[in-house]
């Protein structure tokens, strides 16, 4: 076996799991290319010859690893520059013969070693880009699982397709596969495991949760553990950036360049793959977005943790190493102070050597690629957040600037902003801020709504039921025990158009909607526009008779803009969450009903930090984002009726339902004026401060809005159930 091989994972597990057919064993036989493998193991597969489609197709799946464990030692192996003229005089002449002698000297090596490692010409086995994607989204466990259910190897065909769903949870029909596994007798709970776990990712997630046990022996133990693996597997990517290029259009442009021109192109194509291997190490297998700052975060949680254990030495080499990346970062500045003062002045502190040369390497590419994003038109996008601002070219600096700002800043604080802003409505109380909500960036506030105006809105919602329009009430999407209806604020002013429901009400929706909007947008956005991004009343009926012994929620938990992720212990802004959506709110209408009520929960997503009952005028507003994972318990009796609304900074993304919306009242307004006066039987609810002639009238003190923070692990429940959700 090739001694590099060790440093994969499902290399050692297939081993381990599979018998191996002889010629597998023999290191010398040549290999046979995993691509054909894998090709004549597809064909197998659709006529059906199960077992040379599992033969084959694992064969196909050891070949690749065996190739790519290859190309890693090969690389590693030909850097040894002692190999090379080390204790020779440079030779005569320019340094551009010496320099293309050790180039020489090392293609010469990656040759030979790549051919003794696969027993033959290393150029057979380059695949297609299809084929390579193919491997890299783990597809050929997609059919080895069929594979193995047809020859009821059942251990094996559970194993693959929890090994392919890891990589592809948004494979609906591999999700209802691995449910059926669930529920299928003699499928142990074994048998769901990642055959191509990787190791840092595993030990990672164990340390995290760990570490948000407050266990912080077994954090130390895990985290220094996927830090050992995490940079292990670095090394084995940027290894990999040397391999040969597939990109056909990238080789055709380069043909067309000098030599030097050329090998620059290529040199900062392959810089720049070593970078970017940080985002594959950093990403959880079936994400698409990566753990920021991967490495130093793991020295932030490490002091912290090696500080609780009462191991200040440790504790002050990590501050030591989180500042190499950070170094002018005051908390943990102050940290190591104290950590020194803990340990005595006089012991010398050092940050890891390892992390120094990691930081002095990638300090160094950097350097070299932006000097060529400068000069040679190249483009870069820096994966770490780290990276010094000198090293940053003036004319690209502006530029990133803007996309930082972008990433990174998305709301005030509002526990440093002190004063706040006065509401915007008069009689409106703030009844919970976040510290009373046991979270941040939360609040409720009251009689936003009078009694008379929930029964008006309350009878829209009852008569759009009633139409059969599409909103006839139908199984809740997340409970079987209640019905649900909904409806859009379009909606709701066409139904007014067409004599469904009184015009007035919709009305009343739509400035409830505005009402609610503004206050959200003076609330925790001063300054900024909040824009409405989606606009739903909906209404949750108990069904009759079956709620003995309710324990299902009404509204599973989750967070609005992120996918929560338990085993990371964080919220992915991805697809499909709605990642633009900044923050939420609902506006309550009623509180004749059973249960319903909804909670907040801890980063864990099962601990209730908060529960807030509805009533008529409740408005509960909250950022979108992690920090706020929510659900609503099971309504036992009766119907719960509220507006939910979302709301977004981002103006590309605001309702596109709104302007029409309020385009279809504005002509109706119009046309009541020219005709004769309206059923007016209430003066106007007097929600829109737009049509009074008063402006509005400041009111109340501002109180202060501490707000509790965390080392932000975020929080999950199980992530198989979640997804973004439309409904309160
Ligand atoms: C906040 O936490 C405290 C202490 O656990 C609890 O008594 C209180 O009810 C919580 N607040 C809300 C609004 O649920």
């Amino acid at each position: 076996m090739p001694a590099s091989s060790a440093c994969f994972p499902f290399f050692l597990l297939l081993l381990q799991l599979l018998p191996l057919p002889e010629a597998w064993g023999a290191g010398t036989d040549p290999l046979r290319p995993f691509d054909l493998l894998y090709a004549d193991g597809v064909r197998a597969y659709f006529s059906g010859d199960w077992p040379r489609a599992a033969e084959l197709l694992q064969r196909s799946l050891h070949s690749h690893a065996r190739l790519l464990g290859a190309r890693r030692g090969c690389q590693r192996g030909c850097q040894d520059e002692a190999r090379f003229g080390a204790g020779r005089a440079p030779p005569p002449g320019s340094w551009e013969t010496g320099f293309f002698e050790r180039v020489l000297l090392r293609a010469e090596c990656l040759e030979e070693c790549l051919g003794r490692q696969l027993g033959g010409q290393p150029s057979l086995h380059r695949a297609s880009p299809e084929i390579q994607r193919d491997f890299q989204q783990r597809e050929p466990y997609n059919y080895l699982q069929v594979a193995f259910f047809k020859l009821k190897r059942l251990d094996e065909a559970v194993s693959s397709a929890h090994t392919f769903f890891v990589a592809n949870p948004q494979h609906l029909q591999m999700r209802e596969d691995i449910e059926k596994y669930h529920r299928m007798a003699g499928v142990k709970a074994e048998s769901f495991r990642d055959l191509e776990a990787l190791p840092h990712w595993v030990a990672y997630e164990a340390g995290v949760h760990h570490y948000s046990q407050d266990d912080y022996q077994q954090a130390v133990v895990k985290l220094e553990e996927s830090l050992r693996e995490g940079l292990q597997a670095l090394e084995d990517c940027r290894a990999l950036c040397e391999g040969p290029q597939n990109e056909e259009e990238e080789k055709e442009e380069e043909a067309q360049l000098g030599l030097y021109e050329a090998i620059a192109a290529h040199y900062i194509q392959v810089l720049k793959c070593r970078q970017e291997c940080i985002l594959g190490i950093a990403t959880k297998p079936g994400r698409v977005s990566s753990t920021e700052d991967f490495v130093p975060s793991h020295f932030d949680l490490l002091q912290f943790a090696y500080d609780k254990v009462g191991n200040h030495a440790a504790a002050a080499e990590c501050a030591a190493t989180y500042l190499l990346f950070f170094p002018s970062d005051e908390g943990m500045l102050g940290k190591l102070k104290r950590f020194q003062a803990e340990i005595g002045e006089e012991a010398t502190v050092t940050a890891r050597k390892a992390i120094r040369l990691y930081v002095q390497r990638s300090l160094l590419e950097k350097k070299l690629i932006y000097y060529a994003v400068e000069h040679l038109g190249e483009s870069f996008n820096d994966p770490e957040s780290w990276t010094p601002e000198e090293i940053i070219p003036e004319s690209i600096k502006e530029k990133y600037k803007e996309d930082q700002e972008k990433q990174h800043v998305k709301t005030p604080d509002m526990g440093h902003q002190g004063q706040r802003e006065p509401l915007p409505f008069e009689g409106i109380t703030i009844t919970m801020d976040s510290q009373q909500l046991n979270g941040s960036q939360r609040v409720v506030l009251d009689r936003v709504l009078t009694e008379s105006e929930c029964k008006d809105i309350l009878r829209l919602a009852e008569a759009a039921g009633g139409t059969g329009d599409g909103y006839r009430g139908r199984r809740s999407p997340h409970t079987p025990h209640e019905r649900f209806e909904g409806l859009t604020v379009l909606k709701a002013l066409k139904l007014a158009e067409e004599g469904a429901v009184n015009w007035r009400d919709a009305k009343l929706l739509l400035q409830a909607s505005e009402k609610s909007r503004k206050i959200v947008e003076s609330y925790f956005t001063p300054g900024r526009d909040l824009h409405f991004s989606f606009t739903h009343l909906v209404c949750r009926t108990a069904a009759e008779g079956e709620q003995d012994g309710r324990m299902d929620l009404s509204h599973p938990v989750h967070a609005d803009n992120c996918l929560l992720d338990p085993e990371g212990n964080t919220c992915w802004k991805e697809p499909p969450a709605y990642v633009y959506r900044d923050y939420s709110a609902i506006l309550y209408l009623n509180d004749d009903f059973q249960g319903g009520n909804l909670f907040f929960t801890e980063t864990d997503a099962v601990t209730v930090t908060a529960q807030v009952r509805p009533k008529c005028g409740r408005l509960v507003a909250f950022s979108s984002g992690g920090e706020n994972p929510h659900g609503v318990w099971a309504v036992t009796r009766g119907r719960r009726c509220a507006i939910a609304l979302w709301y977004t900074l981002s103006p590309e993304h605001a309702e596109q339902e709104r302007a029409p919306a309020e385009e279809l009242m504005r002509q109706k307004e119009k046309e009541q004026e020219s005709s004769q006066p309206d059923d007016k039987g209430k003066a106007g609810p007097g929600y829109s401060d737009r049509d009074s002639p008063e402006p509005p009238v400041p009111k109340g003190r501002a109180r202060s809005h501490s707000q509790r923070t965390r080392a932000d692990l975020g929080s999950g429940v199980q992530s198989t159930r979640l997804r973004a959700r439309d409904e309160f």
